[in-house]
């Protein structure tokens, strides 16, 4: 299968690093011109040149905005008023106390992980299905459906995407847009890995801490190790081409069998 994006632009929100950072490069490669996001000019722009070193004539843009506010959300309209391909990626996730969590807190976690997501659909769907042709996608996770207890605002926040997914394709019903989200599980980024290196000492080498996070702190992985980002923008490029026309108001797995579960 060959899939080409080319003639395709494509804003990956939360793209200077990670799961974002691979999910741009692999749409890139596919041909996209892609659009990567930060809060900061000078990761942005280290983004853009790592995607253009390992795609030969990529095509990259930097929106250097806080997409979770309004205000972000119009400087990415105003920028880029029209995508063909809109990933929502940002998220944030942090550990704390379901029961001392302030409401402010709680706040926070809505506004970056679901409200910025809402905010960026309604600005670029309508046109998406005016063309006829458009692909939406959200980035959840397996604590959409195993809520952490140490951090239920962060599952809920991902379990919330998976109705304003559905919701949302059910708006571009018929119009040849697709809207899906991809469950992510366990992903090989900087913040998993300051993870692991909490919970196991430091003199451990990588592959040896990696296994015993997976073994004692995620056994019911089915991969046994953590999934590499590039693992998620596989799917993520696959479910913006052309060839996956047939798949919209789903939620993919790339959960490395985490979430013990036949459905979905
Ligand atoms: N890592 C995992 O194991 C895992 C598992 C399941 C799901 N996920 C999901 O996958 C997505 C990516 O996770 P990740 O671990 O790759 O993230 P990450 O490494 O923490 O990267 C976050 C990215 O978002 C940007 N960012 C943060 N706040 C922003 C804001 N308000 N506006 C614009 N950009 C912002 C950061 O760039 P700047 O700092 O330059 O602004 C950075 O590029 C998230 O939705 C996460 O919930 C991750």
């Amino acid at each position: 299968m060959k899939l080409d994006l080319t003639g395709t632009t494509a804003l990956v929100t939360g793209s200077t690093q990670g799961i974002g950072l691979a999910i741009a490069t692999g749409l890139a490669d596919a041909g996209a011109h892609v659009i990567v996001n930060g809060r900061r000019a000078e990761s942005a722009d280290a983004a853009a040149e790592a995607i253009r070193s390992a795609v030969a004539g990529a095509q990259v843009a930097t929106l250097v905005a806080d997409l979770a506010t309004e205000e972000g959300a119009g400087t990415a309209a105003e920028l880029f008023p029209d995508v063909d391909i809109l990933i929502n990626n940002l998220g944030i996730f942090g550990s704390q106390d379901a029961l001392e969590i302030s409401d402010d807190e709680w706040r926070r976690y809505f506004e970056t992980n679901v409200l910025s997501a809402v905010r960026l659909t309604r600005t670029y769907l309508p046109r998406m299905m005016e063309r006829g042709w458009g692909r939406v996608q959200y980035i959840a996770s397996d604590s959409a459906f195993v809520t952490p207890i140490e951090m239920i605002h962060y599952g809920v926040s991902k379990t919330a995407l998976l109705g304003v997914s559905r919701g949302f394709a059910k708006v571009a019903a018929g119009s040849g847009v697709t809207v899906n989200s991809v469950i992510a599980g366990p992903t090989h980024t900087g913040g998993v890995e300051d993870l692991v290196y909490e919970l196991i000492d430091r003199s451990v080498p990588w592959d040896e801490a990696q296994r015993r996070f997976m073994a004692e702190h995620r056994p019911q992985s089915l991969l046994q190790r953590l999934i590499e980002p590039e693992e998620i923008s596989n799917m993520v490029v696959y479910l913006s081409s052309r060839q996956a026309s047939a798949t919209t108001g789903g939620a993919v797995r790339v959960d490395g069998g985490y979430v013990d579960s036949i459905a979905p």
